[in-house]
């Protein structure tokens, strides 16, 4: 990416798992490391931006430049979505791994084996707030960008939620593959938008994150061109 095209621009990006919290020592989450959302706001401090990361519980560093705001639930990074957005957004990119739903009545104190075998057997579950859908709907962000996270259909999956979450650009994985997606340092991604659908090679994520936002960019000042 061409240093400086983003000066002036403000990005926020959500990036890693959330955490629902049955009771204080337990939780439901999934395997994201981070790594795709990290390589892409690297990318964008590289390229001049204001970045602004929205990060779920991680084990890497952020990268230097950006406004950290660690969460660990969906709630949260809701909340921190729409308080990073609410003056206005350039690009926003959803990398983040987001738990679909959350343990209906969480815990106050550690369940006991014992005593909590209906609890912890069948757990009641609510469907958690879909962050990016929310953010689109606010209607403070130029071009919006989300992940798809699929393991079949990559591409038709990828496509409706697309136009369900009222985007521009959604950038689709197959996380059935054990050298990409989740958890790996290698991506190989689909990026499809209302008008065509490009394959990005598989590459090391933080090689991708540069290529991936440069695309982006493309698309962004198109979107404002027109
Ligand atoms: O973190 P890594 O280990 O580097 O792995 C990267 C990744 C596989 C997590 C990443 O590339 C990826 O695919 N992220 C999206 C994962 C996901 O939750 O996808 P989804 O298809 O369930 O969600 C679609 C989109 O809606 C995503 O942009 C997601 O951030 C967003 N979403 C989903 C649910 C929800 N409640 N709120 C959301 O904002």
């Amino acid at each position: 990416v061409a240093a400086g095209i983003l000066s002036g621009t403000r990005v926020v990006l959500t990036a890693g798992p959330t955490r629902e919290y049955i009771d204080p020592v337990r939780f439901v989450s999934n395997e994201s490391s981070g790594r795709m959302g990290y390589a892409l706001a690297a990318a964008a401090i590289s390229a001049g931006a204001e970045v602004t990361l929205i990060s779920g519980p991680v084990g890497i560093p952020a990268p230097d430049g950006v406004q950290l705001a660690s969460v660990t639930s969906a709630e949260q990074m809701l909340q921190a979505a729409l308080a990073a957005t609410a003056e206005g957004c350039d690009i926003f990119i959803a990398a983040a791994a987001v738990a679909d739903y959350r343990p209906a009545s969480p815990a106050g104190q550690k369940l006991k084996k014992q005593a909590a075998a209906a609890q912890l057997s069948q757990l009641q579950l609510v469907e958690n707030p879909d962050v990016l859908k929310s953010v689109a709907d606010s209607h403070k962000v130029t071009y919006l960008v989300g992940f798809a996270a699929e393991t079949e259909q990559l591409a038709e999956h990828a496509r409706s939620k697309l136009t369900r979450k009222g985007i521009d650009l959604i950038v689709a994985n197959d996380v059935s593959r054990t050298d990409i997606g989740f958890n790996s340092d290698f991506n190989e991604v689909l990026l499809i938008d209302h008008e065509q659908t490009q394959r990005l090679e598989r590459q090391s994520k933080t090689q991708l994150g540069q290529y991936l936002l440069a695309e982006i960019v493309t698309r962004w000042q198109h979107k404002q061109a027109n």
